[in-house]
């Protein structure tokens, strides 16, 4: 089943609406390559660490609801269920599943590919507007389809939102990701919350197109998810934040918004994969001295420990060939990235998970 077509009634458009914007994704989510290994071994690790949060925060029962916002081509679901496979959350409840998205193109895709075993429905609507008025356990997203929308977009969608859970004296969490404003992939553009973005690194033979995204620090969510929950009257109980892809988000590998970074995620796949890699090529890069104080501190420990790993690795390692090196070094740095990502905005997405209690 599937929900009617409902059009936008906001003055502001977002780049979502345009036909095709997406078209390019669904040769990317069906392409063998998308899931490299920095995707396996660096990113999908803290994707379920943030879904295992998420549903510790919530009162356990026999099922799960869970509104997937821009669900595109059923990702959360897909990371729904390897959290029940992997076994790491084994008394996941079956679950209700609902993906809202405007991309027909994906959520046929996502129709084709979830159409067994839990009660999966893949609904086509905007997610400023079309957020149904039942509450559910989980608000999930990832994938980042909230920076579609601009921060005044963000704030009136999650007053919608807080509003329902708590007409409804429901208990929910939110997981609101977006993406970070203080990633190296984009240091030229660190002055301004949004900016012509462009997916060039989907694996597709079709070109992608500019579209305008907004980018968020720890900060600036923070009074946005603070904003809404006191206009709406409903508590936050907890907030917690997390970065993710702080040196090797998918634009590395492009240099499409700064062609002076090294291609990290590219040399890390190098490495992970036992091939040579010029470990010089991996050194942490200076940051503006611009950027916020929190920022330059983050990357200043974090550059730290990275250089400090590489130099390590590479005297321990020379007389040992790239296919033992290469994944020790690879582990290292991963251990780096694991270990002090701490939720400012200074990866490639940014991820709130927000526990509502709309009881009082
Ligand atoms: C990068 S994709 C992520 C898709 C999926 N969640 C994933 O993780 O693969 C962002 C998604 O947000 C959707 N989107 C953007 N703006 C939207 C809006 N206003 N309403 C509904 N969906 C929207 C896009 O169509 C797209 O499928």
């Amino acid at each position: 089943m599937r929900r009617r077509n409902m059009r936008a009634t906001t003055e502001t458009t977002t780049a979502a609406d345009q036909e095709g914007l997406y078209a390019p994704g669904v040769d990317h989510y069906t392409s063998p390559q998308r899931r490299d290994a920095v995707k396996q071994l660096w990113e999908e690790p803290v994707t379920f660490k943030i879904l295992e949060y998420a549903l510790s925060q919530l009162p356990r029962g026999k099922r799960l609801s869970v509104m997937d916002i821009g669900c595109g081509a059923g990702e959360g679901l897909h990371l729904l269920k390897a959290l029940r496979a992997t076994r790491s959350v084994p008394d996941l409840p079956r679950l209700t599943y609902r993906g809202l998205d405007l991309d027909e193109g994906l959520l046929k895709l996502a129709a084709r590919t979830h159409h067994d075993e839990d009660d999966a429905q893949f609904w086509h609507g905007d997610i400023r507007t079309d957020i149904p008025e039942e509450p559910f356990d989980m608000y999930l997203s990832c994938g980042v389809p909230y920076s579609h929308l601009s921060a005044d977009e963000l704030l009136d969608t999650l007053t919608r939102l807080f509003k329902r859970v708590s007409r409804h004296k429901a208990q929910s969490v939110v997981v609101i990701d977006v993406l970070g404003r203080y990633s190296l992939e984009w240091v030229p553009n660190w002055g301004r919350a949004r900016w012509p973005y462009r997916m060039s690194f989907f694996h597709s033979e079709q070109q992608a197109d500019d579209v305008l995204m907004t980018f968020w620090d720890a900060q600036a969510l923070t009074t946005c998810v603070r904003t809404a929950s006191a206009s709406a009257g409903c508590r936050v109980s907890q907030q917690q934040l997390f970065d993710r892809s702080v040196m090797v988000g998918r634009h590395t590998a492009t240099g499409q918004f700064n062609p002076k970074l090294s291609p990290y995620r590219l040399l890390v796949n190098r490495l992970e994969n036992g091939m040579p890699v010029a470990t010089d090529e991996l050194r942490m890069p200076e940051v503006p001295d611009e950027a916020p104080d929190s920022i330059r501190m983050f990357y200043s420990g974090f550059g730290h420990r990275w250089n400090a790993v590489l130099d390590y690795m590479s005297q321990r390692s020379r007389d040992l060939e790239p296919a033992v090196a290469g994944p020790m070094l690879a582990r290292g740095l991963r251990a780096v990235e694991h270990t002090m990502a701490s939720g400012l905005g200074a990866g490639h997405s940014l991820t709130a998970v927000i526990t509502l209690d709309g009881r009082q």
